[in-house]
């Protein structure tokens, strides 16, 4: 395991402390929520008792094969607690989330949760958000008439022409699991976070952003040094 792994299961296995029996659980998707659901997993095996959501085909899969026991949203909602990761976090705990995808249904599923505990490595702690290439989620119906949109609203918030590029795997353009496809969109520092978001969620064909406002109760973050739990300063 290299250090930026060690820093991920570091980070997992704290926010496993906000976990109790009987509690009803968001799982987020990524390569750090995974590691939550590993062990996550092994408590199950000890006979921890817990029903979950994922928010992910890829965690719904790994969730199953650890034992953990699972039901729809629509079952389980209001959840007690969500743990997920983010590709950033800044000191008000605001989030751009959605590098592997699954940001529409990691904020559903977060909004139907109490509590949402979010789980990083150092590298995802910044002190402005847009750095990392915003990803927004569209529907592929005339979908470059909706980058034309996001185009413009960046514009007219005083981002300028900013790069939005249409996500590719595997040499075709990636489809999420509702089918639909994403634009990666990189601002540069967001000065106004709530505003842009709320610019984007009204825009025709988008389905869902990365931005996550308001919505985190605390960061476990994984240093080098330590693990450290950082409540938001709003
Ligand atoms: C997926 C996400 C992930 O939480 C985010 O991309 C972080 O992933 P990782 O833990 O692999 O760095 O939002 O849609």
């Amino acid at each position: 395991m290299n250090d930026t792994e060690a820093l991920k299961y570091a980070a997992a296995a704290k926010a496993l402390e906000f976990v109790e029996p009987g509690m009803k659980l968001g799982l987020g998707s990524g390569s750090t929520s995974a590691a939550f659901v590993e062990l996550l997993g092994m408590k199950v095996r000890d006979g921890l008792n817990v029903i979950c959501t994922a928010t992910s085909n890829d965690i719904t899969q790994k969730a199953r094969s650890l034992g953990i026991a699972l039901a729809p949203l629509a079952d389980l909602a209001p959840l007690d607690l969500a743990v997920d990761g983010a590709d950033e976090a800044d000191p008000a705990l605001d989030l751009i989330k959605g590098g592997g995808g699954a940001l529409t249904r990691e904020k559903i599923v977060e909004a139907a949760a109490e509590r949402l505990i979010v789980i990083a490595d150092e590298r995802k702690w910044v002190k402005h958000l847009g750095r990392f290439p915003l990803p927004v989620e569209v529907v592929e119906f005339s979908h470059p008439v909706t980058r034309m949109h996001i185009a413009k609203t960046a514009t007219a918030f005083g981002y300028g022409d900013i790069p939005i590029a249409l996500r590719h795997k595997n040499g075709a353009p990636f489809k999420t699991d509702n089918g639909n496809l994403i634009y990666d969109c990189t601002f540069g520092e967001i000065t106004d976070v709530p505003a842009l978001a709320d610019a984007l969620s009204c825009l025709p064909g988008v389905v869902e952003h990365g931005l996550f406002v308001g919505m985190a109760e605390a960061l476990v973050l994984a240093r080098a040094g330590g693990v450290e739990v950082i409540k938001p300063v709003r």
